[in-house]
C-alpha cells in the first residue's frame, strides 16, 4: 500500500454515494477483495490495492465516500466502471449513484501533513514522538556500554552519565504519547489484516518496555538507596533500602536486553516493508 497514492498516481477521482449502511458496503466490497488484493479495512474505512489503482473508501455522515487514484485517465475509467459494478453487486438491490468528479487530493479533514494522524500517514505529532523518543532510546541503550572497560570511555563519560535524566525524560514523554494515541485511535494507518494482531502486539510490547524500563530503572535507584537526581535536580535523597523496589526494580538490565532485541525485530520489519515491499509503511512514519 503507497503511503500517499497522490504521489504515485497522478489521475485521481472521487464520489459520496448515498447509502443506508456505509460500513456494510466497506465490509463486503474488502472482504470480498482481499481474496484477490492487498486490504486493509475496518468499520469507518477500508483501502484496496488493484492492479490498476487504489481504491479508498470512507464512511462519512453523507454516505459512503469513494476516493480513486491511478496512473492515466484510461486506468481511472476502468477503475471507476469496476469499483462501482462491484458495489452495485454488494448493495443488495439499494439503487446507488455515482457521480464522479476528478482531480481531487486528499479531503480536507485529512489534513495531507497536518498535525493529526490519517489513514496514509502518522501526523507530526505522533511521528515527532516515535522518533524523538527512538533517538532518546538509542542513546540509553549505550549503557550498554558500560560493560567495556566498566564504561571508562568517551561514551560511558560523555553520554551515559545522562541515563537517569534522560529515562525520567521518556517516562513523561511515554506518558504524554499514550494519551496523544488514544485520542488518535481510529484515525491511525491500519496494519494489513493477516498481520494485524502480530502488529498491534508487537507495537503494544514496545509501548510495554517504553513505560517499564523508566519505573524499574527508579525502582532500582530508590530501591538501593541511591536517591533519584534528575537534570540536577534531586527528587529523592540518598536513603535506607527497600528490599522490595530493589527487587523490581533488578528487571530493568533483562528487560533492557529483551527491548533491543524488539527495537532490532521491530527496526529491521520497517526496513524490510520498505527496501523488499516497497509498500509505504515506512514512509507513512517519516
Ligand atoms: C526508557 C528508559 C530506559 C532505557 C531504555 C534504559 C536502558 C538501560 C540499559 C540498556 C541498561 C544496561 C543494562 C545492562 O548492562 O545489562 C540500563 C542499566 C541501568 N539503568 Fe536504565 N534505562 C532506562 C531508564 C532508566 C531510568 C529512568 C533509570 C533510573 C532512574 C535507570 C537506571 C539504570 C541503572 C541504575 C542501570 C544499571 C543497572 C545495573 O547495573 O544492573 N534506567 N538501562
Ligand atoms: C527505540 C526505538 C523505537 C521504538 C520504541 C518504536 C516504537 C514504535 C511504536 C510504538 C510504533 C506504533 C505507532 C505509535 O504508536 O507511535 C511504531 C511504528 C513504526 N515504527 Fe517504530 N520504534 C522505534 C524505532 C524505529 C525505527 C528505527 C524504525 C525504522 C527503521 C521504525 C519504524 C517504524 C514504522 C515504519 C512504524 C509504522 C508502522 C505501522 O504503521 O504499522 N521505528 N514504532
Amino acid at each position: 500500500m503507497k503511503a500517499s497514492p497522490e504521489l504515485h498516481y497522478p489521475c485521481s477521482s472521487a464520489a459520496t454515494v448515498a447509502t443506508a449502511n456505509p460500513s456494510r458496503l466497506i465490509n463486503r466490497l474488502c472482504k470480498h477483495w482481499a481474496h484477490k488484493f492487498p486490504v486493509r479495512h475496518d468499520e469507518q474505512g477500508g483501502e484496496i490495492t488493484l492492479g490498476i489503482g487504489e481504491c479508498r473508501l470512507r464512511a462519512t455522515e453523507a454516505g459512503l465516500e469513494v476516493r480513486l487514484h491511478a496512473a492515466n485517465p484510461a486506468q481511472l475509467r476502468q477503475l471507476q466502471q469496476v469499483v462501482a459494478d462491484h458495489l452495485l453487486r454488494m448493495a443488495s438491490g439499494e439503487a446507488l449513484a455515482f457521480a464522479w468528479h476528478a482531480g481531487v487530493g486528499a479531503a480536507p479533514s485529512e489534513e495531507p501533513n497536518g498535525l493529526h494522524d490519517t489513514r496514509e500517514r502518522y501526523g507530526r505529532i505522533s511521528r515527532g514522538f516515535h522518533w524523538l523518543m527512538a533517538g532518546l532510546i538509542v542513546w540509553q541503550f549505550l549503557k550498554l556500554g558500560d560493560r567495556i572497560d566498566e564504561g571508562e570511555h568517551w561514551i560511558g563519560q560523555t553520554l551515559v552519565p545522562w541515563h537517569i535524566s534522560i529515562g525520567a525524560l521518556l517516562l513523561v514523554l511515554v506518558v504524554l504519547r499514550v494519551v496523544w494515541a488514544s485520542t488518535q485511535r481510529g484515525k491511525r494507518p491500519l496494519p494489513a489484516p493477516a498481520t494485524a494482531a502480530l502488529v498491534k502486539g508487537g507495537h503494544l510490547a514496545l509501548y510495554a518496555c517504553m513505560l517499564l524500563l523508566p519505573v524499574s530503572g527508579i525502582l532500582f535507584m530508590l530501591g538501593n538507596g541511591y536517591g533519584l537526581e534528575v537534570f540536577g535536580v534531586q527528587l529523592a535523597a540518598k536513603g535506607p533500602e527497600i528490599a522490595w523496589a530493589a527487587s523490581l526494580g533488578s528487571v530493568h538490565s533483562p528487560l533492557a536486553w529483551l527491548t533491543v532485541l524488539l527495537v532490532v525485530g521491530h527496526a529491521g520489519i520497517a526496513l524490510l516493508h520498505h527496501l523488499v515491499r516497497h509498500d509505504g509503511v515506512l514512509q507513512r512514519m517519516l
